[in-house]
């Protein structure tokens, strides 16, 4: 298939905390494997993250960390456009335009904003409110057809649909509408200590949630504490939620098929089976944290990347806002 042929995916991660098994199974082991398929446009969405208070050292050792990760994880800089949303100040600047394609009342029905609002109660800022502006800027700049996200992003996706549509209502066919591109199988990786909970990097448990770049002593023990359930069977069920959970994960770093991993742990008890699911994850994220390790001490390197990255990203980005600025009325300036 030639390069025009492919199909653009963006997809944007935030630069908070390190990824967690969940976002790896989930999420970012696949980015890899759709770059040969796909035109794909990777961003570490520092802008976003900023709608929370952050300490600006931290951010800033996270976002180039977080970037390292995307590499660790099989991203290849030179297939994939890898980039730090805030090097492309396109993204801010079509986000306006579209601001004024977005109702406040479409905002205010947005749940991670009435969730985040909850929590950052002395801090409900404007830009938590358009934060889904800013990520359908994001995704239209590069007209995008798939956005790889999870379940929690798909009401922002569907409004990132909404606006291309108003958009090019207004204006005329201009904006490709985007589709999201959930995974099938991993895609919910529950926490390790309440199997009903989604897992994740906030939970005050921290059992609960096994990162990327734990150490294998530390995954082992975190599995080793799993919470399953009475039975001493290992089998994938509704009503054991905990140890069906322990086998999606294994399924998932292993390759194996459930049936499989159900007659390779026929009359084992939990211990055993809680130990090979500790150690097949620790075997899998090695190599990421030792690539990770590395590439954290080759900064000249990541720059080089993001400056390449960034080059790209504005290359495509600008012409895009170039026509929206055009559209909406706006006097040229070339
Ligand atoms: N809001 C997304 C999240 O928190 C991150 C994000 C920002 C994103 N811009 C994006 C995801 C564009 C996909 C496409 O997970």
């Amino acid at each position: 298939m030639s390069e025009q042929e492919k199909k653009i995916i963006f997809s944007g991660i935030q630069p908070t905390g390190t990824f967690t098994l969940g976002n790896y199974i989930g999420a970012v082991s696949r980015w890899g494997e759709l770059q040969d398929q796909f035109n794909c446009i990777y961003s570490i969405v520092d802008m976003h993250a900023i709608t929370v208070r952050q300490d600006p050292v931290q951010l800033r050792q996270k976002s180039l960390e977080a970037y390292a990760l995307l590499f660790a994880c099989g991203i290849d800089p030179k297939k994939s456009i890898t980039f730090i949303q805030s090097h492309a100040g396109t993204h801010a600047e079509l986000s306006w335009i579209l601001s004024c394609s977005t109702q406040f009342g479409e905002l205010s029905r947005m749940t991670q904003f009435k969730d985040k609002s909850a929590k950052h109660a002395d801090d409900i800022n404007a830009g938590l409110f358009t934060y889904p502006v800013l990520m359908a800027a994001d995704i239209l700049a590069y007209n995008a057809d798939l956005v790889p996200i999870g379940e929690d992003q798909r009401q922002h996706l569907e409004l990132a649909r909404n606006i291309a549509q108003r958009f090019n209502g207004k204006y005329g066919e201009f904006f490709t509408v985007p589709e999201a591109y959930i995974p099938k199988v991993g895609a919910r990786i529950k926490s390790l200590q309440d199997p009903e909970k989604k897992m994740s990097k906030s939970d005050e448990n921290p059992n609960a949630c096994v990162f990327i770049l734990d150490e294998p002593d530390v995954i082992i023990r975190k599995f080793k504490r799993a919470v399953t359930d009475s039975d001493s069977e290992i089998r994938y069920a509704e009503e054991k939620p905990g140890v069906s959970n322990l086998m999606s994960i294994y399924s998932a770093v292993t390759g194996k098929e459930i049936p499989e991993i159900e007659r390779e742990f026929e009359g084992k008890g939990y211990g055993d089976f809680k130990l090979a699911v500790g150690e097949a994850v620790s075997d899998r994220l090695k190599p990421v944290r030792e690539e990770f390790a590395r590439l954290m001490a080759d900064k000249a390197y990541l720059k080089e990347c993001y400056m390449e990255g960034a080059k790209s990203a504005l290359s495509i980005s600008r012409r895009t806002l170039t026509k929206v600025y055009r559209k909406v009325g706006f006097v040229d300036a070339r």
